[in-house]
C-alpha cells in the first residue's frame, strides 16, 4: 500500500507537459485535498467490466464506439446536450452493431473531458497576449486577463459537471431512453431524409434485422436498457490524481474519474509524468498515436504501459491523417503484431485531419474523415490485425463545424453555427452518417 502510494506521486519527479501555471499553488493543494474527499465517480467493477469488454475487442470479437466533444464545457453541461449526445452515439451503435456483427461497446468522450493540450502556451488577438484556453477546468474562454487566469476553484466545478453529467448518462441509458426500439424510430428518421436516400438498403436491412430479433423473443427488458461508459484524455495532472484512489479490495489504484482514460499525442513520452501515471492505475488506458509513430516507439509503449500483456489493458488510438495513415500506420501494426502483443487497435480520424479555412474556421472535411476510416481497416486486412473500434468527436446538435455530408456544408455556411471552443465536430446527420458508410465499408 505505502509502495502503490509512493508510486502514484513518481510522476511529480518527471516532466509533465501541458499543465497550467497556477497563480496559487496554496488554492490548487486546497482543491486538490477536496477533490480527494469527494465520492469516485466510477467505481472498480465497473471499471474492470470495461476492460473486459475491450478485451473481446481486441481478440476481434467486439467493436468499440467511443465519441464525444473535443472539449466539454461546464454551460455545456445541460440536459438537453448531454441527452443529444448520448442519443446520438446509440443511434451510431445500432447501426454499427448491424455492420459489425458484433457487440458495440459504447464510451462517451464525456463527463471529464474538460482539459485541452494546446500548441501556444498564449493566444495573440489584435496585439494583446493572453494565456491560451486550457479548458473549462483550468480557465475561461472570454478572451480578458481575469477569464485566461488558471483558476484551481475551476476544478471543483470540473467535478461536480462531471458528476451530474454522469448521473445523467446513468439515467438515460438505464431508464428506458436507450430502448432498442426507440432509438430504431429514430435512425428511420434519419433515413427518411431524402438526402440520405444512399442509406436506404442498409436501413432496411436494420429494419428487418431489428423485428426478426423481436419476433424471436429477444428479451424486452433487456432490450430497454445498456451499458455506456465514459472517457477522457488524463491531462491535468491536479484532477487525475486526487481522483485516484487505492481499491479496497485488491489494494491496487483506480482512477475514479472515469472509465477509461487516454494519454494524448502531445504528451506520449515514455519518461513523462502522464505515461509514469497511467501505468500505476488499473484502468483501461488509451495511447494517442500521431503519423510519425515507429514500431519502436509502440513497442515501448506497450513494455510500460502493459508490461503483462493484459487483453483489453491497452488501447492504440491512431490519429495519422487521411494521406498518411495508409503508409504510416501498416509498419506500427506489422512490429507490434510480430512482438505477439495483442493491444486493442482503433482509428480516431479527426486529428489528423484538421484545416483552416481562409476566413479562420478550423473545421475538418467529411470526406477525409472517411477516407482515414477506410485507410484504417484497408491497413488492417493488409497486416492481418483487427480494426477494433473508431475515436470521433461528435455532438448531437446541428452545429456546421465540419465540411461535407449529405447537408453539404461549405465554408459559408460554418459560420451558422460554430460552436466548438477547441475543434470541429461531426453534427448530428455527419456521425450517423459516418456510421452508416462504417457499416458498408465493414459489410461490403
Ligand atoms: C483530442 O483528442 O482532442 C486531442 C487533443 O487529440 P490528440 O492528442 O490526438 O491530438
Ligand atoms: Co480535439
Amino acid at each position: 500500500m505505502e509502495d502503490v502510494l509512493a508510486g502514484l506521486d513518481y510522476w511529480r519527479n518527471l516532466e509533465a507537459k501541458q499543465q497550467p501555471s497556477w497563480p496559487d499553488m496554496a488554492a490548487v493543494r486546497e482543491a486538490s485535498a477536496e477533490l480527494a474527499s469527494f465520492p469516485p465517480l466510477v467505481f472498480a467493477g465497473e471499471v474492470d467490466q470495461l476492460r473486459d469488454r475491450l478485451a473481446a475487442a481486441a481478440r476481434g470479437e467486439a467493436f468499440l464506439l467511443m465519441g464525444g466533444d473535443c472539449a466539454e464545457t461546464f454551460a455545456g453541461a445541460t440536459a438537453e446536450q448531454i441527452r443529444n449526445r448520448v442519443k446520438t452515439v446509440l443511434q451510431m451503435a445500432v447501426v454499427l452493431t448491424y455492420g459489425a456483427s458484433m457487440p458495440v461497446i459504447k464510451v462517451g468522450r464525456m463527463a471529464g473531458q474538460f482539459a485541452k493540450p494546446r500548441s501556444n502556451d498564449f493566444e495573440t488577438r489584435n496585439g494583446v497576449t493572453l494565456p491560451a484556453y486550457r479548458g473549462d477546468i483550468v480557465n475561461g474562454y472570454d478572451f480578458t486577463p481575469e477569464s485566461r487566469e488558471a483558476n484551481p476553484r475551476r476544478l471543483v466545478q470540473g467535478y461536480h459537471t462531471a458528476s451530474s453529467t454522469l448521473n445523467l448518462i446513468r439515467a438515460f441509458t438505464q431508464g428506458g431512453f436507450a430502448d432498442l426500439r426507440q432509438v430504431h424510430e429514430w435512425n428511420k428518421g434519419f433515413t427518411e431524409n431524402p438526402a440520405n436516400a444512399r442509406y436506404n438498403r442498409l436501413a432496411k436491412e436494420i429494419d428487418r434485422a431489428v423485428h426478426f430479433m423481436i419476433a424471436c423473443g429477444a428479451d424486452l427488458g433487456e432490450m430497454t436498457r445498456t451499458e455506456f461508459f465514459v472517457s477522457h484524455e488524463a491531462l491535468l495532472m491536479d484532477y487525475e490524481r486526487p481522483m485516484t484512489r487505492i481499491d479496497s479490495r485488491t489494494g491496487t489504484a483506480y482512477n475514479t474519474s472515469s472509465h477509461f482514460l487516454w494519454v494524448g499525442e502531445r504528451t506520449r513520452d515514455l519518461d513523462g509524468a502522464h505515461v509514469d501515471f497511467l501505468s500505476r492505475v488499473r484502468n483501461p488506458i488509451g495511447v494517442k498515436l500521431g503519423p510519425t509513430t515507429t514500431g519502436d516507439d509502440a513497442l515501448r509503449l506497450i513494455d510500460k504501459l502493459d508490461p503483462d500483456r493484459e487483453p483489453g489493458r491497452l488501447t492504440f488510438i491512431t490519429r495519422m491523417g487521411a494521406d498518411k495513415i495508409r503508409d504510416a500506420l501498416p509498419p506500427v501494426l506489422k512490429a507490434v503484431h510480430d512482438s505477439g502483443a495483442t493491444p486493442l487497435w482503433v482509428t480516431d480520424p479527426m486529428h489528423g485531419n484538421g484545416i483552416t479555412t481562409p476566413t479562420g474556421y478550423k473545421t475538418r472535411r467529411f470526406d477525409d474523415v472517411m477516407d482515414e476510416l477506410k485507410g484504417f481497416f484497408a491497413a488492417h486486412r493488409e497486416v492481418g490485425t483487427f480494426p477494433g473500434g473508431i475515436h470521433v468527436e461528435l455532438t448531437g446538435d446541428d452545429v456546421t463545424e465540419c465540411l461535407g455530408g449529405s447537408e453539404n456544408i461549405d465554408e459559408a455556411s460554418l459560420a451558422t453555427r460554430y460552436e466548438s471552443l477547441c475543434d470541429p465536430r461531426l453534427n448530428h446527420m455527419q456521425s450517423l452518417e459516418l456510421a452508416f458508410q462504417v457499416t458498408e465499408e465493414l459489410t461490403r
